[in-house]
């Protein structure tokens, strides 16, 4: 059976703490998109972890792949398998020969990439991982595969034909000078290097397969989405976008297990309790802004509620970026976001994240719906500009006291109105809760079901 593991938002829903969670159950835990631009807190018995890249449900002794649909950084890869070694870990990690490589110059592109929208206000605030241009590759017919890190003949002649074509274009038309991100010789024996590893420590697999095998072995397979359905390419606030697909169709073609065998399981989809996202795009629920990343915004007066409260909940809910430390924008729930979310991905079941954030508030708020040309709508308009001149339609629940959470076991245990603030989004999305985060803790969780 397959467990997939959604954000139903933008990102940071806490996909990490419900792949922990319910990854006990699992044999096998996979990534089917993205790459080290995915910030994974896992605390496990006091000791925080943090990964970008390989699945976190390898800190619990379970295989972790990285499927064909990621596009994988070695240097990363490395240097996190090498500090959970240091800490005393055997990470059995495992990468699909699909899944393309980001090489230096990607990150380079990244970078000048986004400094050139800049000026017309379209870039994405990335990670500045080189995601996008590894994708961009991949797409074109022209990206170096972990497959081809195994060969020597390969790797060389594939990195023949790009490099040059990538420093031209740094040099040509971005105009940067270009050094040894842009060398093919150095190049070669830094990612023959990895290739090397990658074989002596068998980490190399035909994904698809290996995967297809577990099942038949009777395995319990994860399938862990990064990043959110609104920075998907497809169905996320384009351009405002990552360049993969963390809805649910992704964990099919990102792991080359079938649209039945993740149909036949459950998918899950994550829910922060409030909003928060990093980057540019239009947020309609949004609580005073964040330079560089709102549109528009120089800052704001701080004495305002709405200053105070965006300060409030970003300081309560520890909302600095995992990769970056960037402070995050965050806004009140937006309901028809999540909608949008359900549909695309088919949630059969949810794991509702921080409400203990919330806790104090007087008044709780989400964006119920929005206003659009005159016209109520229930969920988001396909087009980003569109989006961006909605109006959010607002309702207020009674806000719940702080109580001690770890001592929380039943549903019954949950302050009242907390119950109805969940009730209000399950009853929305159509899928039952699962679970509650309750604070950082894996112990912080209320479990009210298991997709196992
Ligand atoms: P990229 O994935 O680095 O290309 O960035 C594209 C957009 O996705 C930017 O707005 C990033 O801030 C956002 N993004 C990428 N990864 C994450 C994540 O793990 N959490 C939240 N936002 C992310």
């Amino acid at each position: 059976m397959t467990v997939t593991i959604v954000g139903s938002q933008l990102g940071d829903e806490g996909k990490g703490r419900v792949v922990d969670l319910y990854g006990d159950g699992a044999d096998v835990i996979v990534r089917y998109q993205g790459g080290d631009n995915a910030g994974h807190t896992v605390v496990e018995g006091g000791t925080e972890y943090k990964l970008s890249l390989i699945p976190s449900g390898v800190i619990r002794g379970k295989i972790g792949v990285l499927g064909n649909g990621c596009v994988v950084n070695p240097a990363t890869l490395f240097d996190e398998i090498d500090e959970l070694k240091e800490r005393g870990l055997d990470p059995d990690v495992r990468v699909s020969e699909r899944a393309h490589v980001i090489l230096p110059y990607h990150r380079v592109l990244d970078g000048i990439e986004e400094d050139a929208k800049e000026e017309d206000d379209l870039s994405a605030g990335t990670t500045g991982r080189g995601i996008g241009p590894t994708y961009e590759d991949k797409a074109g017919r022209r990206g170096v595969r972990i497959g081809d890190l195994l060969d020597p003949e390969v790797l060389r002649a594939r990195l023949e034909y790009v490099v040059p074509q990538k420093r031209a274009l740094a040099e040509d038309v971005f105009g940067i000078e270009t050094g040894e991100e842009f060398d093919i010789d150095a190049l070669y024996e830094q990612y023959r290097e990895y290739g090397r590893r990658i074989e002596e420590e068998d980490m190399a697999v035909n994904g698809g397969s290996f995967l297809a095998d577990r099942i038949d072995d009777g395995d319990e397979i994860m399938m862990e989405g990064a990043q959110g359905t609104s920075l998907d390419i497809d169905h996320g606030s384009y351009p405002y976008v990552t360049s993969s697909n963390p809805t649910t169709g992704g964990a099919c073609t990102g792991t080359g297990l079938p649209p039945t065998a993740v149909g036949q399981g459950e998918v899950i989809g994550i829910v922060k309790a409030y909003l928060s996202r990093v980057g540019t795009g239009p947020m309609p629920t949004e609580l005073g802004g964040v330079e560089g990343q709102t549109a528009g915004y120089t800052g704001g007066d701080p004495d305002s509620d709405e200053e105070q409260m965006a300060t409030y909940i970003r300081d309560e809910g520890g909302e600095y970026g995992t990769v970056t430390g960037r402070p995050r924008r965050v806004g009140w729930l937006d309901i028809p976001m999540l909608r949008h979310a359900a549909r695309v991905n088919g949630f059969t079941g949810l794991a509702v994240n921080h409400v203990d954030v919330l806790a104090g508030l007087d008044e709780v708020t989400v964006g119920h719906s929005y206003t659009l040309d005159g016209e109520e709508l229930l969920t988001m308009p396909a087009t980003t500009e569109k989006w961006g001149e909605c109006e959010a339609n607002f309702r207020t629940f009674d806000g719940w006291d702080p109580v001690d959470w770890s001592a929380v076991e039943s549903w019954e245990d949950l302050p009242e109105n907390c119950r109805t603030y969940l009730e209000y989004i399950s009853d929305e999305l159509g899928a039952d809760i699962y679970c509650v985060g309750m604070g950082p803790d894996r112990e912080d969780t209320l479990v009210l079901d298991s997709p196992y």
